[in-house]
């Protein structure tokens, strides 16, 4: 038996690894960072204390035991923090508490600032040498950014803040404590000495700031995203937030790739830059004789490769890191290119002062390619090397980087013949370069190809017929013993129609609090010894909604200014050790959607506005839980660029955007990072949910890239069976037919059949549609630990170092409840001392209105306060405020929303002295269905 070992020290000194390494230095006049030990520092900003971990939404539920915030981090440092400032807001703060909204999707993009007089600034500046300014923002799923004061611009408050500290004090350091970028043009405004992104970085993420500030951990991020003067800059914003239809006009020109083709000077900050505390000097050079010898002729395939070396020294006095990027150059020809595409980089380790590092790179053609969808090369359908010269460059950003060599191709040559699949069915304008006179490029705006009638074909294989029971379990598949034909063979039409669909949120049949059940989940799947495999969000550390607490790590778009691919891997081989203690099998991330705009409210989750980068750092995570038997959904494949209708809107794309830019980290994912689980999205590419799409689950994902893993919807995700027909919760045909193999999530899947039946009664679907999908599932689950904690040999999982309220391990053995009608439940003999919790689960009959009461005496006299606080799935359900009774029976009441049909309720007892006797639900206004609840 396998053994893993969860060191939290390890753990923590990862994340903050992590967290430091994906802070990018924008500026840094007279080197004000580092800061020198002991140096005195004004901290100005209330978000030194209210840091946030990561935005809001599923990517950001991750219960923690502590987060390490700027306060905490400073204090622990060798700086020294200007005690009555702090105070200031201490005491401020106390009147101005942290304002969470409305919860779900209504928390405020950013907080009140505290007002500052030029008394207390002006005395800061007299005793210290040096003023830190945070700046605090949130967003998330269901909850956009938006081209407003708060949130992609600074508020008046937080401008004053800026301009009153910046006026007295000489050397500032601007910290950004946000999900993703914002306007910079308080830089021209306050000329700060420094600024730095330092994202959200989860729990550690404080403390990994505060390395880079006092130099313990030197400044190494790069921008993941192009940082332009102004937001109407992005070519997408125009097209974002669009309510039924949203047109990818830019085409494939997102963030770098449009800037630097067509608007150079609209850059502030260049994709890929980022400020060190030290020099190198960096050497590239493409290595001419790694060219295939009939290269020039077009003797090419997409597996051929061309090497880069390179040469990177410390030239400067302190230790640092440095990130080499090749870029390419291709040929106009007759497709327009962008004038750069990342095609590799390299991040070096720790370099001492003079110390080098140099190293090998291979390039594949495929990489150098681009997708003609339109024929205008010559080859239809097909990734193409256009004839021309590509030109090689390397730098430290997408702008500095130079040439380091070139080849010609004297023909174009068709590298990968594909066929159309995803291509616009509506009218699309899009954007394309002409070159003018003068050898500069201009963008115009050109149709894209529409579709062309292509069906998909239905090549699902024949499977074998019903057996009934022969007594084979999924293990003896494993074992080699039958086959996986033969064992789903015995599996009945009900059985398959009940496998394509998950449970959740909370299930029972999995660790508490989790997003979903999936496969074994009746007595008949179980029978046949097919487990109950479990997945849970997301992107920043694993969300059980119960209460029990996990590791909270950076989010995406930090990780991926890390630029750095074996921290990430060693980081999510801890995150997969983790899962593997919580018996979850697959995560609900990494997030890989494009930063297609800098507006869109999960950014936070997702890596860059740059596929390859995408890819290559998705590839390293799941490489990570990989090593720990365990994996990732990477997800929403694809085209989730924008929150807002995300579940209605038809995002219209061209092929070949959708090809290179938003398939292409997923691709990267599945053929280098092996990924063997997707999640769809809500919304629709090109008229066709991708719940329900083929060319996307079958022809593109299976048939071109040999992905062999699950499909799975999104959450309560729409379908629908071809453009234009409605899209609903329970096309269940079309999502099998389409290969996407689960639905997630129903409240039971016995009880939520869509039209499944109805499909296979008219021949629509067939059983051999719904064993593909079953064979999916079951291959992924027979690989996974769920197997072996159901045959007995799951490896033996050992926590050490783990801080004592950790809490780092579910608890497996919560008590359910049905609630059917009114339901009471007794409560006599808890503990209800002053800080005791009590937890159970409930199922109730679905969703709606409920009265909760609870019943308790207590022998104390009137005047005496005793609260007790419900939470259902950890959000406040309300707060009983029970007094002392002398001894009778109080029941008190409360009414309010429930979601869904699984939850867990915990009692809180604020004060000792109560006597709980029982708990009451009384279901108020129920609906059993989601057709209902629409
Ligand atoms: C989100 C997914 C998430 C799922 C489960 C959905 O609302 O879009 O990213 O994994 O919920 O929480």
């Amino acid at each position: 038996m396998s053994k893993f070992t969860l060191d939290w020290k390890q753990y923590a000194a990862l994340a903050r690894q992590a967290a430091a390494e994906g802070c990018v230095l924008l500026e840094n006049k007279n080197n004000t960072l580092p800061l020198a030990d002991g140096e005195t520092c004004a901290v100005f900003g209330r978000t030194q204390f209210e840091y946030y971990k990561s935005g809001t939404g599923s990517g950001g539920l991750v219960n923690t035991s502590y987060v390490h915030d700027l306060d905490y981090a400073l204090t622990e440092s060798s700086l020294t923090i200007d005690v009555e400032v702090k105070t200031a807001y201490k005491n401020w703060l106390k009147d101005h508490p942290f304002d969470l909204g409305n919860g779900w999707a209504q928390e405020p993009w950013c907080q009140v600032e505290m007002p500052l007089s030029d008394e207390l600034v002006s005395g800061a500046a007299s005793r210290c040498q040096t003023a830190l300014i945070v700046i605090g923002r949130t967003a998330g799923e269901d909850r956009d950014n938006a081209a407003e004061k708060g949130s992609w611009y600074l508020t008046d408050g937080e401008e004053a803040m800026l301009e009153i500290v910046c006026r007295h004090f000489s050397r500032t350091v601007v910290i950004l404590n946000v999900g993703n970028i914002i306007d910079m043009s308080f830089v021209d405004r306050y000329e700060p000495s420094s600024v730095l992104y330092i994202w959200q970085g989860g729990m550690e993420g404080g403390s990994g700031a505060v390395d880079v500030i006092t130099g313990k951990v030197p400044a190494s991020g790069r921008l993941s995203d192009t940082i332009a003067y102004h937001i109407d800059d992005y070519p997408s914003t125009r097209n974002f937030g669009c309510e039924d239809t949203i047109r990818y006009e830019e085409d494939i020109y997102v963030g770098y790739r449009y800037f630097e083709t067509f608007a150079k000077e609209k850059v502030r900050y260049p994709f890929g830059y980022g400020l060190s505390y030290t020099t190198f000097d960096v050497q590239a050079a493409l290595d001419m004789c790694s060219l295939p010898a009939g290269l020039a002729k077009g003797e090419v395939s997409k597996t051929d490769t061309l090497h880069v070396t390179y040469d990177i020294t410390n030239t400067g006095d302190v230790a640092g890191k440095e990130t080499v990027q090749f870029y390419v150059q291709k040929p106009q020809g007759f497709l327009g290119k962008p004038s750069r595409e990342l095609i590799r980089f390299a991040k070096t380790e720790l370099l001492e002062p003079g110390e080098g590092e140099s190293g090998i790179l291979a390039i594949d053609f495929y990489s150098l390619s681009s997708y003609d969808d339109s024929g205008i090369t010559g080859h239809a359908f097909c990734y193409v090397l256009e004839e021309g010269t590509y030109t090689i460059l390397a730098g430290t950003n997408v702008r500095n980087a130079t040439e380091i060599g070139s080849f010609a191709l004297t023909e174009t040559v068709a590298l990968e013949e594909l066929s159309q699949q995803l291509a616009p069915r509506r009218h699309l304008e899009r954007m394309t370069p002409k070159t003018n006179e003068d050898g500069t490029l201009v963008p115009i705006i050109q149709a894209a190809p529409v579709y062309l009638q292509h069906y998909s074909e239905d090549t699902c294989p024949q499977c074998a017929d019903y057996t009934g029971d022969k007594g084979y379990k999924l293990d003896d598949v494993k074992r080699g013993i039958v086959s996986m034909d033969e064992f789903l063979a015995q599996l009945s039409d009900l059985d398959l129609c009940h496998i394509v669909k998950g449970e959740g949120m909370s299930s029972p049949k999995v660790t508490p609090g989790t997003a979903a059940a999936f496969g074994g989940l009746t007595p008949n799947l179980t029978y046949f010894g097919i487990p109950a495999g479990c997945c849970t969000d997301g992107p920043s550390g694993l969300r059980m909604d119960c209460g029990t607490n996990a590791f909270s790590l950076p989010g995406g778009t930090l990780l991926a200014c890390t630029f750095n691919t074996s921290l990430n891997a060693d980081l999510f081989e801890m995150e997969g050790i983790e899962m593997r203690n919580n018996h979850i099998e697959s995560l609900l991330g990494p997030g890989m959607n494009i930063h297609r705009c800098p507006l869109n409210g999960r950014n936070f989750e997702y890596f860059s506005e740059d596929p390859l980068l995408s890819g290559v750092i998705a590839s390293a995570q799941l490489e990570g839980m990989g090593r720990a038997g365990v994996t990732g959904t990477i997800k929403h494949f694809c085209g989730n660029n924008q929150e807002y209708h995300r579940r209605f809107v038809d995002s219209v794309i061209s092929e070949r955007a959708v090809r290179e830019i938003y398939l292409k980290g997923f691709e990267i994912a599945v053929k280098s990072g092996y990924a063997s689980s997707i999640m769809t999205t809500y919304g629709s590419v090109n008229g066709l949910w991708t719940a329900g799409n083929h060319q996307l689950n079958t022809d593109i994902l299976r048939g071109e890239w040999g992905f062999e893993g699950i499909v799975m919807t999104d959450w309560w995700a729409e379908i629908n069976n071809a453009p234009k027909d409605k899209p609903s919760r329970e096309k269940f045909a079309a999502m099998v037919l389409a290969q996407n193999d689960l639905y997630m999530v129903t409240s039971d899947t016995t009880q939520v059949m869509g039209d499944l039946e109805a499909a296979l009664a008219s021949g629509r679907l067939e059983r051999r549609h719904l064993t593909r999908c079953a064979e999916n599932i079951c291959r992924f689950l027979m690989n996974s630990p769920a197997l072996l904690r159901l045959t007995g040999k799951e490896a033996e999982i050992e926590l050490v170092n783990v801080p004592e309220n950790a809490q780092l391990t579910s608890d497996f053995d919560i008590v359910y409840h049905d609630i059917k009608g009114v339901t009471t439940l007794p409560l006599n003999g808890i503990s209800s001392e002053k800080g005791d919790s009590h937890m159970f689960g409930i199922t109730t009959e679905g969703f709606g209105t409920f009265r909760i009461s609870i019943t308790a005496s207590s022998e104390s006299t009137p005047l005496a306060q005793m609260p007790v606080s419900v939470f259902v799935d950890n959000q406040l359900f309300g707060t009983y405020s029970f007094n002392g009774s002398e001894g009778k029976e109080v029941t008190l009441s409360r009414e309010g929303g429930v979601f869904g049909f699984h939850h867990y309720v915990r009692l809180y007892f604020g004060q000792g002295g109560l006597t709980p006797i029982s708990i009451t639900f009384e279901p108020i206004d129920i609906v059993t269905s989601f057709s209902d609840k629409d």
